[in-house]
């Protein structure tokens, strides 16, 4: 705390994951200063002590800036309108899940500038980061993470340090494919369970109680059970991250079979028009191969997070 006080945050985006980190730095004492594209989803940081900046090149004199925006394109877009002034920061940790080429070329960017670069994706959705569950996985110069490490453990229950260079990208990358291939495995079984006469609450309690349960499969099980599809991550964001998975399967030459049909899934669905509601929807889309219509069960079902 009293460290996190010594050196000024900016932060760059405040979608879903971006106004949960900056909500837990601002309230853990940080000193804040968040900029997003779309101002008016920033200002309720504003209760827990975090200023908001009608530009972005305000962030520029802020010691550490943090940016968790989309894709690729939009960071480059971010850090090139950032740098544009005459002041920099001392350095840049970027959350969002990138491919390694894109992070590789932010850190010539930022390294030309002798700006320090942390790459630091996280694991975990915005109810995670309320709960205090999320988690890093960092790369780059072990000092830089060092320095970073009192603010990252204001967002995050822990901080993994993966080595130099853009490791961390690859780590977030493997994780992100497993989310979709565990995801559209859960949604098979599921449907497989109920056709054959098993409602889903009880086949979920059986297999969260498992071996097979997991931190994910309890958070996602009230999506299943209660056909709630309120976004926590959206079908386009996992897409690119499979597709992240398959270039990069590609790149190293390792065959993804799973990962690849899974991908095709995540397409087929945003092909019909399921854009607007969280990734999970791949539930609804297996019981319709299936021939099955969902409704919800209207059960309470804990997510495990609380
Ligand atoms: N949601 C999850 O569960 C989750 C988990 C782990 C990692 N991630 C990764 O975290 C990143 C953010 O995900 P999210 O779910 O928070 O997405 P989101 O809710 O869609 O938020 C995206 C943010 O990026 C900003 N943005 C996008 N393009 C921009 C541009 N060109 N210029 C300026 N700002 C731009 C948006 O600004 P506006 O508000 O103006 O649109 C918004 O603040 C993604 O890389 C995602 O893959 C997500």
């Amino acid at each position: 705390m009293s460290a996190a006080k010594k050196l000024s945050i900016g932060w760059i985006g405040a979608g879903r994951m971006g106004y949960e980190m900056a909500a837990r730095l601002a309230r853990g004492g940080a000193e804040v200063l968040v900029w997003n594209r779309t101002k008016e989803k920033a200002l309720p940081l504003t209760k827990y002590g975090a200023e908001v900046a009608d530009e972005i090149s305000e962030l520029a004199a802020r010691d550490i800036v943090f940016c968790m925006v989309s894709t690729w394109k939009d960071v480059k877009q971010v850090v090139t309108n950032l740098l544009k002034g005459k002041s920099k920061p001392k350095m840049v940790i970027e959350c969002s899940s990138i491919s390694l080429e894109g992070s590789a070329e932010l850190r010539q960017i930022l390294e030309s500038r002798k700006i320090a670069y942390l790459a630091a994706p996280v694991s975990g959705n915005a109810k995670v980061i309320k709960a205090g569950k999320l988690t890093f996985v960092c790369s780059g110069p072990k000092k830089a993470f060092d320095l970073a490490r009192p603010y990252l453990d204001l967002i995050a229950v822990n901080s993994s340090y993966v080595g130099e260079g853009e490791l961390s990208r690859i780590v977030k990358i493997c994780h992100n494919v497993f989310l979709g291939v565990v995801t559209q495995s859960l949604a098979e079984i599921t449907v497989l369970a109920q056709k054959a006469g098993v409602p889903r609450h009880a086949f979920l309690a059986f297999i969260n109680q498992s071996v097979m349960g997991s931190t994910f499969t309890r958070y996602k099980a009230p999506a299943f059970v209660n056909l709630d599809f309120k976004v926590t991550f959206t079908p386009q964001l996992l897409r690119k991250d499979m597709d992240l998975g398959l270039d990069a399967g590609r790149r190293f030459e390792v065959p993804m079979p799973l990962a690849s049909a899974t991908r095709d899934l995540i397409q087929s669905m945003i092909g019909q028009g399921w854009t607007e509601q969280d990734f999970a929807t791949l539930l609804l889309q297996q019981a319709e191969m299936s021939g099955l219509k969902l409704k919800s069960e209207n059960k309470e079902v804990s997510d495990g997070l609380s």
